[in-house]
C-alpha cells in the first residue's frame, strides 16, 4: 500500500518506529516530516499527509503528533480526508469499517510505540463496510461541496 506518514516533533520517534514496520511489512512509505525532535507545527505535517491521500498520491495517511488531537482537526480542513483519532482497537476497526478513514491519526505522548504498531496494521487491514455508511459518509462530501 502506498502510505503518506507525518508527525510534529512529539511524535517523531513514534513515527520512525512506525515507519520501519510499514516499510518492512511491503508497504510503500513516504514520509513528508517532520525530521527530528526540534519543536515545529503539527498542522504543516497533519495538511501534509492529507494533501498526499486527497490528491492519490498515497492511499492511506497516518499522523501522530503529542494527543492527535490538532492533527486530526488540521487534516480534516482538507477535501476529501476523512481523518480518524484512534486510541485502541475498537476505534481502530470502527473508523475503517463505519467511516471508511483514510487518515489515521494517534497520540504519540498517549500510546506506547508497539500499541502504535498494532493499531496501525488493524487500520490499515479492515476494510470498509459500505452499504448505510457509504449513504453516511457520501452526506460528508456532498456538505463539502456545498462549502
Ligand atoms: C505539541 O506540544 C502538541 O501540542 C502537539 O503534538 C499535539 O498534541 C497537538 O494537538
Amino acid at each position: 500500500m502506498r502510505i503518506a506518514i507525518g508527525s510534529d516533533h512529539a511524535g517523531f520517534r513514534g513515527k520512525e518506529a512506525l515507519k520501519a514496520s510499514l516499510v518492512a511489512a511491503g508497504n510503500q512509505v513516504e514520509d513528508v516530516g517532520t525530521h527530528s525532535e526540534e519543536s515545529c507545527d503539527y498542522t504543516d505535517f497533519a495538511i501534509g499527509v492529507a494533501e498526499r491521500v486527497a490528491s492519490g498520491k498515497a492511499e492511506r495517511g497516518i499522523i501522530l503528533c503529542g494527543t492527535g488531537i490538532g492533527s486530526a482537526i488540521a487534516a480534516n480542513k482538507v477535501a476529501g480526508i476523512r481523518a480518524a483519532l484512534v486510541h485502541d482497537g475498537f476505534t481502530a476497526e470502527m473508523s475503517r469499517r463505519h467511516n471508511n478513514a483514510n487518515v489515521l491519526v494517534m497520540g504519540a505522548r498517549v500510546l506506547a510505540e508497539d500499541r502504535i504498531r498494532d493499531l496501525a496494521k488493524a487500520w490499515l487491514e479492515t476494510p470498509f463496510d459500505g452499504g448505510r455508511h457509504e449513504r453516511r459518509i457520501g452526506k460528508i462530501a456532498e456538505y463539502e461541496k456545498s462549502c
